[in-house]
């Protein structure tokens, strides 16, 4: 049985993926790790206070907990990252740096999460390939790209089982993301059911890649099992389970609330991160190399967020 810890475990994939872990492989073999507090519903579970810029702490709590796997989610998103890029280095990178070398001390497997922010504005937009150009232009994407670079480089020179996706937008109803660009895909279901109406941040036509969260949790819990013989890629693999652009999420709502009604904002900081970023990415080598394969299309995701987000 696998023994986990998971770093920002209380942030928006950490909140799902925690309760996945333990229904899974036992409470007993998750070690949740957040700055935040303790969730009331993991009362009674591990959890420890983390800062993973604290290398020391970090080394310590796995090593006592004899971790034999490392989920290392905790990080700053795009549009939090370009208010405060210096913050975003020490957690991302930083951070990243000492997942690496606990991982490696202790011989851990390592799984980082890469981002659709990886690529930049000279990446093809169409199914943008698994090996392309990453010249990304915000501090996130070149945080995911020198996470990408050195969880290879750990692979090749250490041995460290490192593997990764490139999440696109996640959408989910337990937690909310922290302060990133595809972020309007989710406030837009809490809005729609609590007003009726949403106005958008991200302009009218912008496609971005996206995932329902039970698929995103899958497809790590998926990629951490599969045969390390079939991972060609391991840092980090494309992923996505959908791509729209706003007026057709909000078509896909109306179909639930006939009245929603939807109008534009544009933030332009959060517009030229989304116009920098692939429409549709080519998920192809996931697919062969681990069998990744999502489950929700967006009107499937649409109908089971508004359901969750009304009995919340
Ligand atoms: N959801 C992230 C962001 O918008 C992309 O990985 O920052």
């Amino acid at each position: 049985m696998k023994r986990i810890l998971v770093t920002g475990a209380t942030g928006q994939i950490g909140t799902d993926l925690v309760d996945k872990l333990m229904e899974v492989y036992g409470d007993d073999n998750i070690l949740s790790c957040s700055r935040r507090a303790r969730p009331d519903n993991w009362a009674g579970t591990h959890y420890e206070s983390l800062d993973v810029t604290d290398g020391k702490r970090f080394y310590e709590l796995a090593k006592d907990f004899k971790a034999d796997t490392i989920l290392h989610l905790a990080a700053v998103l795009s549009a939090v990252g370009e208010d405060n890029p210096q913050l975003l280095w020490d957690i991302n990178v930083n951070g990243l740096y000492n997942s690496l070398e606990i991982a490696r001390e202790l011989d851990t497997a390592l799984f980082v999460p890469s981002s659709i922010g990886a690529f930049g504005p000279s990446t093809p937009k169409m199914d943008t390939p698994q090996v392309t150009l990453q010249r990304p232009t915000t501090a996130y994407g070149v945080s995911k790209v020198a996470g990408e670079l050195l969880c290879d480089y750990y692979f090749k020179r250490f041995g460290v089982d490192t593997r990764g996706v490139r999440f696109p937008g996640l959408i989910s109803y337990k937690a909310l993301p922290g302060g990133g660009t595809t972020d309007y895909a989710v406030h837009i279901y809490y809005d729609a059911l609590e007003k009726g109406s949403y106005t958008s941040f991200i302009g009218k036509g912008t496609y971005m890649d996206m995932m329902y969260m039970p698929d995103a949790v899958d497809c790590i819990l998926d990629l951490m099992e599969a045969d390390p013989d079939k991972l060609i890629d391991r840092n980090a693999f494309n992923v996505s389970g959908m791509s729209f652009e706003p007026e057709e999420i909000k078509a896909s709502i109306q179909k639930y609330i006939p009245d929603f009604t939807m109008d534009y904002d544009v933030d332009p900081v959060r517009q030229a991160i989304a116009d920098s970023w692939p429409d549709r990415m080519d998920i192809s080598a996931a697919k062969e190399q681990w069998g990744f394969d999502p489950k929700y299309d967006l009107d499937a995701m649409t109908k089971d967020m508004l359901e969750k987000l009304a009995k919340k």
